[in-house]
């Protein structure tokens, strides 16, 4: 039987991903491989919301895509392509836009958080109509599931709402995505602020690990994190949340449970577990890094390879795209 499809996206708006990017998403994506049937996307029209500057956007994509091979998406079995290629996106997201009320479209509490921060009035209409394309990007690949955190919950709904709209206005046409929830989604918080989640708008970098940064670099900012000022290392996230990130850190990346780790370091300070946490992780990100550069040093094969994704998405959005136009009469 055909394995079920899954579709996922992440913005190329950053000069590297992040720990958090990695351990909350990035590495689902490479797992759902062996059980699904993966089409994942680049988005960078969704990158262009609010201002930009075109030559960091597109090495920012390259960069982002060449991070994707690097952490294990395989080519040969997954589809990973950058959105601007497949004009289908933009096409669908009209159609479903006029299908979409205003009053609807009003109600996405990101847009809201989003366009208070910039103020109202200075926010684009793309970014009040993100959530319109993130659905077509999904739809016009018949996904059944979509990985989703808590921040995306509301879009996903929306996605659901319009494919379902589509469908009973004009004849089925288009999936309806059911959520992908991923058991034990390590939430990976700020190092210099442990209660805050790692983002890349946290308020300093010594906060956030970057998979691209110099590995000593990412030592020091784990022996520098903020812990409480207490000696015992247990799991606590309400009381040592500076402590549990880092113990979250290093079960994901070690895959040993946090009791055992927990007992093993019975006795010991929060000093030996930054030193071991620092190698971990820098052991972790140093082939990634040596990856990722292997794929920008050869630019022509990068493109090749996007090519490629980009016209096997097209082989699937086409088709989709072509229903959708013709049950609505064009
Ligand atoms: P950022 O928070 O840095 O702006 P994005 O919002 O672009 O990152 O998130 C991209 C993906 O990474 C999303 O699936 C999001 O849930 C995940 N993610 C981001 N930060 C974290 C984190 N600190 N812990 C776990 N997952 C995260
Ligand atoms: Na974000």
């Amino acid at each position: 039987p055909a394995r079920p499809r899954v579709f996922s996206g992440i913005q190329p708006t950053a000069d590297s991903f992040h720990l958090g990017n990695y351990l909350g998403a990035l590495r689902h994506w490479v797992a759902l491989q062996e059980t699904h049937e993966a089409f994942y996307c680049v988005v960078d029209l969704h990158a262009i919301t609010a201002g930009h500057d075109p030559k960091v956007l597109r090495q920012r994509s390259r960069v982002a895509a060449a991070q994707l091979f690097a952490l294990g998406l395989d080519p040969e079995r997954s589809t990973l392509f950058v959105q601007s290629q497949v004009p289908e996106h933009p096409q669908l997201a009209w159609v479903l836009g006029c299908i979409t009320g205003f009053g609807e479209a009003s109600r996405m509490t990101q847009f809201k958080d989003k366009s208070q921060k910039q103020g109202s009035d200075r926010s684009s209409v793309g970014l009040f109509t993100y959530p319109i394309l993130q659905a077509a990007d999904i739809l016009l690949y018949q996904a059944d599931a979509v990985p989703v955190g808590e921040d995306q919950r509301q879009h996903l709904e929306l996605s659901r709402d319009l494919a379902q709209r589509f469908n009973s206005l004009f004849g089925k046409t288009f999936t309806v995505p059911a959520p992908h929830i991923v058991k034990d989604t390590a939430k990976i918080t700020d190092l210099q602020e442990p209660t805050a989640k790692m983002s890349k708008s946290s308020s300093s970098p010594a906060g956030i690990i970057d998979l691209l940064e110099e590995p000593a670099r990412t030592a020091k900012k784990i022996r520098s994190a903020v812990t409480d000022t207490g000696r015992e290392i247990v799991f606590d996230a309400e009381g040592k949340p500076g402590i549990a990130n880092l113990l979250t850190i290093y079960s994901a990346l070690s895959g040993r449970d946090i009791d055992d780790l927990v007992a093993a370091y019975a006795g010991k300070g929060y000093g030996d577990l930054k030193k071991d946490l620092a190698e971990v992780v820098t052991e972790f990100v140093r082939p990634i890094q040596e990856r990722t550069n292997g794929y920008l040093d050869d630019p022509a094969q990068l493109d090749k390879l996007l090519a490629a994704g980009a016209e096997k998405a097209r082989a699937v959005a086409g088709p989709t795209l072509r229903a959708a136009y013709e049950r609505i009469g064009f």
